[in-house]
């Protein structure tokens, strides 16, 4: 940028041809981002359990007590704050009993998702189709403490009772020889509590989780909830909130709780929303299946609708934030947004085994990137989040089949990110030209660069997505209100937009370092197109 002309804003002098501007705002910071926001699922669907998470006692896979071990190696890299089992819809038809005990003692269920029309290839695949509760509360808790995060467990609605979802709480958190089923799960190894505080109270109420209309669930909810034991643990009750952003779901369903009859409970705290990027018709059909694109096969159209698609999160998030408020005057329920990522048609997963299964591209990684910045920006409103799913999944960070284990383009932006847990936000202004493209002989449009930024003491974590296919972004950044001591970069990229990770070539994504210059008190820096990159500011 030598030689260019100048401007001026503010105490800094900005380049005139730099295509991009950042200025982020020390001194405008909008609240503590939760780390809980970097959180996984994990649900008994396919191959995200079995193959994925839990390869067996007796394997030949490095395992710790069951438990892939690299898995749990690479999770801690990564600092997953907290992990949501067992469902997703499994929860809803999950008995918690028929997983704990000896395990060559519990029984062998039909999973729910043998109701997929996937698993149709799967009858005779055994655990997928057939659940052998190899895995459960124990070992599950078991699975937290290895990769040092906090358990949240989806209590089932649908199809058990109020006191089934007491008794759970019971066998958790119930103090050492205090109650039976405390003695049953010192019996297991586990005197002390696990102290579960999350607990999800059904999923996808309005669907699979029993299909309820708002008021029905809503009166559900206040059955399930109130009275549950608490062994003196601050519990947070997180209610199945709307498919996408279905504001009819939330008006009627807070309306139940906050008026008439009171409902006074402190411990429901969050309201879970879910935002699948799935429709990349065009507009064209709202068919669930139709409607897919595939997570391989795209043009560039497709990329910038696929971003669009997940975009959407941010309007969910003040739409939803505007209707509890309406209510919850105070705000004591906040948004947990415990599924989200692209869904893809069938046909990428590494196994057959695997229902849902889809691979993960740079695509991927820059909408699961946009995302979390989302989250980063809108720190008071989102308190959790958790990736659906962690292994072998939608939008999963690892793919796994037997011995064979790989880490997507998804999981090196929760690397790059992870720094921005328990920071302090601070509002930034990003300034960049849109990206102009043609979709069905129309101009469509989609914005240039964003992302977020952090203070952790003395330094700054600044997160930006390029998402145009052809730009390299040019950029200059200003922090008002310090000086800047020094600077590093690091940059996901691929020349390739269907570039992705496999067994064969397991590094074909990988972080880069990326040049990064000081000059004038700003920082300037080339962000390459279709890039997430990450900038450390030391401040000083
Ligand atoms: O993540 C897969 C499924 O998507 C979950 O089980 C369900 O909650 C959602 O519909």
């Amino acid at each position: 940028m030598a030689g260019a002309m100048l401007a001026f804003s503010g105490a800094k002098v900005w380049a005139k041809d730099a295509d991009a501007r950042i200025e982020v705002l020390l001194d405008e910071p909008l609240g503590e981002i939760s780390p809980n926001i970097y959180g996984q699922f994990t649900e008994h669907i396919g191959g995200v359990i079995y193959d994925g998470v839990w390869v067996g006692e007796g394997s030949k896979i490095p395992n710790d007590h069951g438990i892939r071990s690299q898995l749990v190696a690479m999770m801690k890299q990564i600092h997953v704050p907290v992990i949501r089992w067992p469902g997703g819809c499994f929860a809803d038809s999950y008995d918690w009993k028929d997983g704990i005990g000896e395990p060559s003692k519990r029984p062998r269920r039909t999973n729910f998702w043998e109701v997929d029309r996937d698993a149709v290839r799967l009858h005779e695949k055994g655990l997928q189709i057939f659940e052998s509760n190899a895995f459960g509360t124990n070992e599950f808790v078991r699975f937290c403490r290895l990769t040092e995060a906090q358990p949240y467990l989806a209590a089932n609605l649908r199809s058990l009772s109020a006191l089934d979802f007491d008794r759970w709480v019971e066998y958790c958190n119930s103090p050492a020889g205090s109650t039976t089923l405390a003695e049953l799960r010192a019996n297991a190894g586990y005197p002390e509590p696990f102290n579960v505080r999350y607990w999800g109270v059904g999923n996808e109420s309005w669907g699979c989780g029993g299909n309820f209309t708002p008021e029905q669930y809503a009166s559900e909810f206040r059955r399930y909830t109130d009275w549950i034991p608490s062994y003196g643990i601050d519990l947070q009750l997180i209610g199945s909130g709307p498919n996408g952003n279905d504001i009819d779901w939330t008006h009627r369903f807070f309306e139940q709780i906050y008026s008439g009859h009171t409902y006074n409970n402190p411990s429901f705290t969050g309201w879970s929303v879910h935002h699948y990027a799935s429709n990349l018709s065009r507009g064209k059909t709202t068919d669930w299946i139709a409607a897919k694109g595939d997570a391989l096969q795209f043009d560039s159209v497709d990329w910038y609708e696929l971003l669009r698609e997940c975009n959407r999160i941010e309007q969910i998030i003040q739409d939803q934030w505007s209707v509890m408020g309406q209510y919850d005057t105070h705000h004591r329920v906040k948004l947990v947004v415990d599924e989200y990522g692209p869904w893809y048609r069938e046909g990428t997963e590494l196994d057959p085994t695997h229902i849902f299964g889809q691979q993960v591209t740079v695509r991927d990684a820059l909408a699961t990137a946009l995302t979390l910045d989302t989250f980063n920006r809108n720190p008071e409103k989102v308190r959790m989040a958790t990736c659906a799913q962690l292994i072998n999944n939608l939008n999963a960070l690892f793919l796994a089949h037997e011995e064979h284990f790989i880490a997507t383009p998804n999981f090196h932006v929760f690397a790059m990110y992870a720094a921005h847990q328990g920071g302090h936000a601070l509002r930034t202004e990003f300034s960049a030209p849109d990206v102009q493209y043609t979709r069905d002989d129309k101009p469509a449009r989609f914005w240039g660069l964003n992302g977020s930024a952090s203070r952790k003491g003395e330094i700054v974590t600044l997160t930006i997505v390029n998402p145009g296919l052809s730009r390299t972004m040019e950029t200059q950044i200003a922090l008002r209100g310090s000086t800047i001591a020094r600077v590093s970069g690091t940059v996901l990229a691929s020349s390739d937009m269907h570039a992705h990770n496999s067994f064969d070539q397991p590094n074909a994504v990988m972080p880069a370092t990326l040049p990064v210059a000081l000059g004038g008190g700003l920082i300037n820096v080339s962000i390459p197109p279709a890039s997430v990159a990450r900038l450390d500011v030391f401040l000083g």
